[in-house]
């Protein structure tokens, strides 16, 4: 796993004069050498981001209780060797959504990771790029989409929508994606209203980014991100703010320093999704579907996939597990859109489980965001080069040479 790390010195070399004696990114490099799971990225990324951010990136809601099942949930579900099978010809590559990818993953949006590392955003999007898996940009990110599509360099891209009260606002997001060449679309559906997380109030961590005692003690306690990433970041763009959210805000979508963010609409509805569906003219999924019977509306609607979230543990904080729910929708859509999971995945292993379970791929959030915030580009491609040897290893010892061979004898289930 110690592969060699190449920095690209490029996206981290800040653009004003003063910080160009700011020591390079490639400090970071003997940091990944130590890091040989996901586990050892967070604790890295633990350690070089203020509290604020990294809790911000890690935590949960309330009581955290959605958080802790999505790893007891994976946790729970165990395998079965499958013996005397040549499997010297295994691999992960994997068809999602019609198109080829090394492993049946796609980056999760995951929103202001330009706060992780600077630009934080290119970084993930140029990592999918190299590793061969679609990358995922949230509405609420610090790049742009049109930066991000060029990061990409062609690569396949899915834009994900947080729809505004202003629908004609979003709607116009949604064009500029489609012109930037975004393949796929995913309306989140799972945030109708504002999760409460107090440990942000706590930590003093606001987006847009304010200014506040805490985030500045917590801010100089942590150098190498002030002066690697908020710095090089101040100097090129002013202070953090959500690139693709309306400049001066509008009812529900302010975007000023210390105002509040309240993006998302609690009037959502099927509706959107049909006009969306006849809007995009490529793949549509929608995002955080829980229940069986808004899984079979999601076919009617004529979606291409759904993905069995509970972000993350970020939202309704007593969610199910994704993985708990996964045969029941399966059961109930069967072949007739892709069935996706995320939340929580942080083996090789676990993807492993979603899919004997009947997913058709994942999606992954944090293990890319800790690699990012570690070492950029660099980092993400760490973390994936992680998740895609442990699904190696694990293909090897379930006796599966490619994922289509995954299926529900791989695992065990503890009875209900
Ligand atoms: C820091 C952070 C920001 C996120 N922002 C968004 C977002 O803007 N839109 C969205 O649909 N999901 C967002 N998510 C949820 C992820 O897309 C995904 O569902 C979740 O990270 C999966 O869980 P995992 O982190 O355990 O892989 C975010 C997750 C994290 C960790």
């Amino acid at each position: 796993m110690n592969q060699p790390v190449v920095i690209d010195t490029k996206t981290a070399t800040p653009a004003a004069p003063p910080l160009a004696a700011i020591a390079p990114q490639k400090a970071q490099a003997g940091v990944l050498s130590r890091c040989h799971n996901i586990a050892d990225l967070r604790e890295a990324s633990r350690r070089r981001l203020p509290k604020g951010v990294f809790e911000f990136f890690d935590r949960g809601s309330e009581d955290e209780i959605a958080l802790r099942g999505n790893r007891e949930a994976f946790h729970n579900v165990k395998m079965r060797n499958k013996v005397l099978v040549d499997v010297s010809e295994r691999t992960t590559a994997a068809t999602l959504l019609g198109k080829p990818a090394t492993m049946p993953l796609a980056i999760a949006p995951t929103g202001v990771a330009g706060v992780c590392w600077f630009e934080g955003e290119l970084a993930l999007a140029r990592a999918a790029a190299k590793f061969g898996v679609p990358f995922t940009l949230a509405t609420p990110s610090l790049s742009t989409i049109e930066s991000v599509a060029e990061a990409g360099q062609g690569a396949r891209q899915w834009f994900q929508l947080y729809m505004w009260r202003e629908r004609d606002l979003s709607h116009a997001l949604v064009r500029r994606a489609q012109d930037a060449g975004f393949e796929t679309l995913i309306l989140t559906v799972d945030t109708a209203v504002p999760p409460v997380r107090e440990y942000n109030r706590r930590n003093g961590f606001s987006m847009p980014f304010t200014m506040n005692p805490k985030a500045l003690v917590d801010m100089s306690l942590h150098p190498h991100w002030l002066f690697q990433t908020m710095a090089p970041h101040y100097f090129k763009y002013g202070m953090p703010r959500l690139a693709n959210f309306p400049k001066d805000g509008g009812s529900g979508v302010a975007n000023k320093p210390g105002r509040i963010v309240n993006q998302r609409g609690d009037n959502l509805t099927w509706e959107d999704v049909k006009f969306l569906r006849d809007m995009w003219k490529g793949p549509m999924m929608i995002k955080g579907v829980h229940l069986a019977e808004d899984a079979a509306r999601a076919v009617t609607e004529g979606l291409d996939g759904l993905v069995i979230s509970n972000h993350g543990g970020r939202n309704l904080a007593t969610a199910v597990a994704s993985l708990d729910v996964l045969p029941d929708i399966k059961a109930k859509v069967g072949d007739k859109l892709k069935v996706i999971v995320d939340s929580g995945i942080r083996r090789g292993s676990d993807i492993v489980k979603a899919l004997a379970l009947g997913a058709d791929f994942v999606l992954s959030g944090r293990p890319t965001l800790y690699g990012a915030s570690v070492a950029g580009e660099e980092g993400a491609l760490h973390a994936l080069r992680i998740l895609r040897d442990e699904m190696d290893s694990t293909m090897g010892f379930i006796g599966c040479n490619n994922v289509s061979e995954i299926g529900p004898k791989a695992v065990w289930v503890p009875k209900a």
